[in-house]
């Protein structure tokens, strides 16, 4: 006879406080501050030269493109698709882009696929034109110098306080920006303050500029920026403009909530903001304090990278992108908020739906001596066996004692022995039997 004990502890505890264990970071990654490069102009040399240079560092750009000056469609799109963010800088670079918001936004969307959309423009001459049609249309729209517009020049960690008025701080032969010392110094004042800053890059002193003619900038000075940004990865956020500022609007209206048991956490990531402009997707990154050595972390059931430092567990997840769940990674068992115990001891082979009823299987072929509802019976040493039917496993748990797994979902195997395969449906284990089907 075998023992079955199921163990079910209580699942999402009511009231847990490690919703409140679960934080949010400032930036990606935890760190101090964020920096993005947006380059103007759709110059040849933004695709030949930039784009590799920034993929060399493992970091990405802001591409601003005027729709009527016809730039490198495909090879912007190439940079799209290594995750640059491409956005418009208008339709004709009037001195005034007033009427093209949204215009050049459909132009621009038609001609690059990319995840977000165009979600960030920047403004011919550093006129903002009109604010409620950009706020309409993009995530962020870009001023130059913030001093000009009486903004500052370095962000705060919420951003501008208008968003049509992010700054951009410019670099080149017409701006203060111009080494690699003048571009780490305005770096480490964001990490400093917590802030973000941006820069405002248009050709590239040597390079092919095309149209991008105005206050070109060394490039070498702008990889030595890169540079710096990598040996200091863990400081500062490097990233498109458009990716920062959803982050902080993603970041600024989410709440994380989480409940728990002893060996898992699962939140809750959500914000409520309207998808009228993108989906607001963007991974926001997370820590949760935890005791345990190794944990493995999911959302929607799919694996996400995690780390562990200092008490804390690493991720990034998506809000409104399914239940985040943090297991104990040495919990044995499937880590699902239900453990499985089985004293289910591992019969002797040949063993059958006739042991239930105390009787030995059949160990060899037999020939049929009696019928009975419970099946065929043989002799074997002068007692009666039962004849292990392979044509007939259907439902052979009930004979067991169990019942035998429904049809309504397939069924994964959770343990085997002798009399077959055993799966678990409310907490009990059932017989799975054909016509069951397996996952
Ligand atoms: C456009 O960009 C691609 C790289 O993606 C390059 O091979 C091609 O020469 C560029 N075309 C022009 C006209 O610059
Ligand atoms: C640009 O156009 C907008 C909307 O018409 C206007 O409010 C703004 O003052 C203009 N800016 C300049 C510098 O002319
Ligand atoms: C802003 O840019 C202008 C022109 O490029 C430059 O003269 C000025 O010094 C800049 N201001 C700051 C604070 O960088
Ligand atoms: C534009 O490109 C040329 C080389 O094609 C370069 O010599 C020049 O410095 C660049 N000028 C500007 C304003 O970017
Ligand atoms: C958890 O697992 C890690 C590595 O597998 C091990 O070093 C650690 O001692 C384990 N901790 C516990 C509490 O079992
Ligand atoms: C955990 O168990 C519950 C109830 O049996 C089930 O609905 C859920 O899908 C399981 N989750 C995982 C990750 O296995």
């Amino acid at each position: 006879m075998k023992f079955i004990t199921v163990i079910t502890v209580a699942m999402f505890a009511a009231g847990s406080a490690y919703g409140q264990n679960a934080e949010i970071g400032t930036w990606a990654g935890f760190r101090k501050g964020a920096a993005s490069f947006t380059f103007d102009d759709g110059a040849p040399s933004h695709v030949s030269d930039a784009g590799p240079v920034f993929d060399k560092y493992g970091y990405k750009g802001t591409f601003n493109l005027v729709y009527n000056w016809n730039p490198n469609w495909s090879g912007f799109q190439s940079l799209a698709d290594n995750g640059h963010e491409i956005a418009s800088h208008s339709n004709s670079h009037g001195q005034n882009m007033s009427g093209e918001e949204a215009s050049s936004k459909t132009n621009i969307g038609g001609k690059i696929k990319q995840k977000y959309g165009i979600i960030t423009v920047a403004y011919p001459n550093c006129n903002v034109p009109n604010e409620r049609a950009v706020l309409q249309n993009y995530i962020v729209g870009r001023i130059c110098n913030g001093s000009w517009q009486g903004m500052s020049d370095i962000m705060g960690k919420n951003g501008p306080s208008n968003w049509a008025k992010a700054s951009a701080i410019m670099t080149g032969s017409e701006g203060q920006i111009k080494s690699t010392n003048d571009f780490t110094g305005q770096m480490q004042k964001a990490v400093q303050s917590n802030g973000w800053v941006a820069f405002l890059t248009h050709g590239f002193s040597g390079k092919n500029n095309g149209s991008a003619t105005y206050s070109p900038t060394d490039l070498g000075a702008i990889e030595g920026a890169l540079q710096w940004a990598k040996q200091n990865d863990k400081d500062i956020w490097v990233a498109p403009m458009g990716f920062v500022a959803m982050y902080i609007k993603e970041r600024n209206a989410a709440k994380i909530e989480g409940s728990s048991d002893s060996n898992s956490m699962t939140f809750e990531l959500k914000h409520n903001i309207a998808d009228s402009i993108s989906k607001y997707d963007y991974p926001l990154s997370i820590r949760v304090k935890t005791s345990w050595s190794k944990v493995e972390v999911t959302q929607n059931g799919a694996k996400l990278d995690s780390k562990i430092e200092s008490g804390y567990v690493y991720f990034d997840a998506v809000p409104n992108g399914g239940k985040i769940v943090v297991k104990n990674g040495n919990a044995t068992g499937t880590g699902n908020t239900t453990t499985r115990t089985t004293t289910k001891t591992i019969p002797s082979s040949g063993s059958c739906w006739a042991s239930s009823l105390g009787y030995k299987c059949c160990t060899s072929s037999t020939v049929v001596a009696y019928t009975d509802s419970n099946g065929q019976w043989g002799i074997q040493n002068d007692d009666w066996c039962g004849i292990p039917n392979t044509n007939n496993r259907n439902c052979w748990a009930r004979n067991l004692g169990y019942n035998c797994c429904s049809t309504q979902s397939c069924r994964n195997a959770q343990f085997s022995d002798t009399d077959g395969q055993w799966d678990i449906e409310n907490g009990e284990w059932c017989g799975i039997s054909t016509s069951n089907v397996l996952c």
